[in-house]
């Protein structure tokens, strides 16, 4: 079928909306039609050409939401009509990481993916019958896509595609940093760095697990006010003095847990600063610049603070995004202040643009 998708032709030039093939679902595989995709940082970060990884020409976008249009030979779990909502982190439910509730690591189409093709080596889609690749294997900045059944989670169809887009990447990362990989407990005390899609995110996800204190650090005001808004009690101003502030609040101790979703190397020391001898947790979320190094004084450690990475919140995508929607549902999470710019996909470049002058959280594209 044709469709129009965002191609990045080459690394540094605005993505060129186009006509472009799609061919039908092979086994495994489901067709899906896309009414909502986010624009996220790694959608820049690959366009910009900065990604050592990254590969062209592919149709970028990786935060989607849409409903199931066609499937192909051997799909069980999901049928026509069915609203899904993609992820770059799949479950087969079968590896020895899909068993084991310590991690949500998918071993089964890792390195077929990261080469932007499909779990059988190939690529459904192409132009004048030259392939382009799949991004994280997504591919949502289109009209539709074709993605393994294993990529994709079956969500409430009550709830509305420009939200349910959000569960995608950077809003579960949050609430799972949160409620799995640091399993908050009740009456903590918790101190997020970054207040952006992941770190607002990961407020939420505190506040979810009955945190009693919230402290956020942000360089923004308008972004420490959404925070607030996500249940974060205190509001601090990034830079030098953050660690002490927090300190300061916490009887000269620091946070039961902390959280970073800057990305920054330097914020990264400061969140395992703030975490509390004896227990304290410092859960990292944020991807730093390749080739960076986290630099931490040992003795911080030997006195009982730990740190944990967390790649999507340890959610693991199938099980754990519908259960995280029916929570949205149910008024537990406001997402409304979240989506803060609504594009055509013919403005996905536009998106980039409002990204990269910090102007909202996020900007979703709709295909009508
Ligand atoms: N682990 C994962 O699976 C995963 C998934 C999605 C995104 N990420 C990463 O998480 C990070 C955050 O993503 P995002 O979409 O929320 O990004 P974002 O850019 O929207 O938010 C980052 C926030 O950090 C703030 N900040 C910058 N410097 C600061 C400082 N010194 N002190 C305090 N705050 C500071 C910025 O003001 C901004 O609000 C990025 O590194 C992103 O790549 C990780
Ligand atoms: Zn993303
Ligand atoms: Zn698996």
């Amino acid at each position: 079928m044709k469709m129009r998708a965002a191609v990045l032709e080459r690394f540094g030039e605005p993505l060129a909306v186009q006509e472009v093939e799609l061919a039908e679902p092979r086994a495994g595989e489901v067709l899906v039609r896309l009414h909502a995709c986010g624009v996220c940082h790694t959608d820049l970060y690959t366009a910009s050409g900065a990604d050592p990884s990254g590969y062209a020409p592919t149709v970028l976008g990786h935060e989607g939401a849409g409903v199931v249009e066609a499937v192909g030979p051997d799909v069980t779990s999901l049928g026509l009509g069915d609203h899904v909502v993609t992820l770059f982190s799949p479950q087969c439910r079968e590896c020895i990481h899909c068993l084991d509730p310590r991690t949500n690591l998918c071993l089964a189409i890792r390195e077929r993916q990261n080469e932007g093709f499909l779990p059988d080596g190939t690529t459904r889609l192409s132009r004048g019958g030259e392939g382009i690749r799949h991004f994280m294997g997504c591919s949502t900045f289109a009209e539709y896509t074709v993605m393994p059944e294993i990529a994709l989670a079956k969500v409430s169809p009550e709830a509305p595609f420009e939200h349910a887009c959000l569960f995608a990447c950077g809003l579960s990362t949050g609430l799972g940093a949160a409620i799995n990989t640091a399993a908050v407990r009740p009456g903590a005390t918790c101190a997020v760095f970054g207040a952006g899609m992941v770190g607002l995110g990961a407020v939420a996800g505190c506040r979810l697990q009955g945190a009693e204190r919230i402290v956020c650090v942000d360089l923004s005001p308008q972004r420490l006010e959404l925070a607030r808004g996500q249940g974060a009690t205190d509001l601090i101003e990034g830079g030098e003095g953050a660690v002490e502030q927090i300190l300061e609040m916490t009887d000269g101790f620091g946070a039961d847990y902390t959280f970073e979703a800057t990305g920054n190397v330097a914020v990264m020391r400061q969140a395992v600063e703030a975490a509390r001898m004896g227990w304290g947790l410092c859960t990292v979320a944020g991807v730093a610049g390749r080739g960076e190094t986290l630099d931490v004084v040992p003795r911080l450690l030997i006195t009982g603070r730990r740190i944990a990475g967390s790649s999507f919140g340890g959610v693991k995508g199938r099980d754990q995004v519908p259960a995280l929607v029916d929570r949205y549902l149910a008024g537990e999470i406001d997402l409304e202040p979240f989506v803060s710019h609504r594009l055509g996909l013919d403005e996905v470049n536009r998106g980039f643009e409002l990204m990269e002058a910090q102007d909202g959280i996020r900007s979703v594209i709709e295909f009508s």
